[in-house]
């Protein structure tokens, strides 16, 4: 139960860990759908409240926690918390996270294994001369192929991990720091392409023209629940990375600086795709496919294009890769603490996740008619109640653990930062973070029942 020696080698390395962890399928798949599935510009405004008002608050709160414990999440719960005259239970905060990432990484594996799929299929020129009817009908073919979902699957949990067995600063950071900025190129160069399609201003009016009557209680419980997925907060993930946080290092300019590339990352992406749907004459709300149908439509008939496509997914599949990391981390942290040794954990950890994320990928297919809940598959449910009940509440207790529960001097110290900025915080987080979320989750279950 004593404290961890090692830390990340520089700031640097601390913020690209996180940025790691916080950008991936959240900000250019997820981010795309979910704003086409609620309403364009009402969603993509609350996404942006969400993450200024709770996001960034809870971000701080969850990695001070780590950082002042210097332990792993369940251990540096119940040490503080000890420390100051409180139950160990609160470390339970630990254990609901790590059941939360559970559920998130198994649909997590196989959606990016649908990236792994469209690199090869992309740089094997599959896509060249089709119409946009028939990319979209290959999807669909494809996702109605359980052989080559699982397949994909289990390739991407064997990559994810052989990296966790081997431990943080097993040289994937490095490679990730090299290749992430030409992501980000890659998604400008999209963006370009996309002012020059007809669909481009309407996209943008249909992002940012204020449409406040689209908003209802589900849209907003949808735009909380992917503030906290897409800054990958709630789960205790970013408390494992909290624990290695370099001594002298301001937090929340940190956090500030992961948030904004976040949503950069966000908005580019829906930009570029959007463009793309409204020049095609697409639904918004076409649902999960949405990036993987409108990307080869726009790239596969221009020159080089299977290059560049190929090479997007390429990109995203190594983006997803090192959030996948992250969402392992809880669990492999809570094994460990529970005594196993680290490889042993990867893989009990590996092998149920790939199980569970059996139903997902066979939602398309043998299980497309399984509805347990209001008529939505599993893969619907498993991306939605993980994401938008568990995070958030997970969020709220962490937020609640460390501005009430934990010493205030303690806090303020693994914060970093000028008194006035830690009181600002402090007030913020218990007056408006904690209730907001609060109240979002009980009227959307009052409306729910
Ligand atoms: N933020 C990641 C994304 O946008 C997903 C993710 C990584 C995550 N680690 C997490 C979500 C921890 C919740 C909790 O793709």
């Amino acid at each position: 139960m004593s404290e961890v020696a090692e830390r990340w080698g520089s700031r640097r390395a601390f913020i690209m860990a996180m940025t790691g962890a916080a950008v991936g399928l959240g900000n250019i798949w997820r981010f795309p759908y979910m704003t086409g599935e609620n309403g364009g510009s009402a969603f993509l405004m609350l996404y942006v409240i969400f993450v200024l008002l709770l996001g960034l608050p809870v971000m701080m709160a969850e990695i001070l926690v780590g950082r002042a414990g210097r332990r792993t999440p369940m251990q540096a719960l119940s040490h503080l918390a000890l420390e100051n005259g409180h139950s160990r239970h609160w470390r339970l905060i630990g254990l609901m996270g790590a059941a939360t990432v559970f559920f998130i990484l198994s649909f997590y594996s196989v959606v990016s294994g649908w990236s792994f799929e469209y690199m090869f299929d992309a740089l094997g020129g599959n896509f060249t001369g089709m119409s946009p009817a028939e990319i979209g009908g290959s999807f669909n073919t494809f996702l109605a192929d359980p052989f080559k979902v699982i397949f994909n699957h289990t390739l991407f949990m064997l990559l994810t991990m052989s990296v966790v067995a081997a431990g943080i600063g097993s040289g994937l950071e490095k490679l990730n720091n090299l290749l992430m900025p030409l992501l980000y190129l890659l998604l400008f160069v999209l963006v370009g392409y996309g002012a020059t399609t007809s669909g481009f201003t309407t996209a943008l009016a249909w992002l940012f023209t204020p449409n406040p009557a689209a908003i209802d209680i589900t849209v907003v419980l949808n735009a909380m629940g992917h503030a906290f997925f897409t800054l990958a907060i709630g789960a205790c993930a970013l408390m494992a990375y909290g624990a290695y946080m370099p001594d002298r290092q301001s937090l929340p300019t940190a956090v500030i600086a992961v948030a904004c590339l976040d949503i950069l990352v966000a908005l580019l992406s829906g930009i570029a795709i959007f463009s793309i749907v409204f020049s095609q004459g697409m639904d918004p709300a076409s649902g999960p496919g949405l990036m993987f149908v409108t990307l080869p439509i726009a790239l596969a008939d221009l020159p080089g294009g299977n290059i560049w496509l190929g090479g997007f997914f390429l990109l995203l599949a190594m983006a997803t890769w090192t959030s996948s990391i992250n969402l392992a981390e809880p669990m492999v942290a809570m094994l460990q603490s529970a005594g196993l040794k680290r490889g042993v954990a990867a893989l009990l950890i590996g092998v149920g996740v790939w199980l569970m994320g059996l139903p997902s990928a066979l939602s398309f297919s043998s299980l497309a008619d399984w509805t347990p809940l209001e008529g939505k598959t599993f893969f619907d449910l498993v991306t939605s109640i993980p994401t938008d009940i568990f995070l958030p509440l997970g969020g709220v207790l962490i937020a609640i653990f460390a501005t009430w529960i934990m010493d205030r001097q303690r806090a303020f110290d693994a914060l970093g930062a000028s008194t006035t900025l830690c009181r600002g915080w402090l007030w913020v987080t218990r007056w408006i973070s904690i209730p907001l979320v609060i109240i979002v989750l009980i009227s959307s279950l009052w409306h729910q029942g």
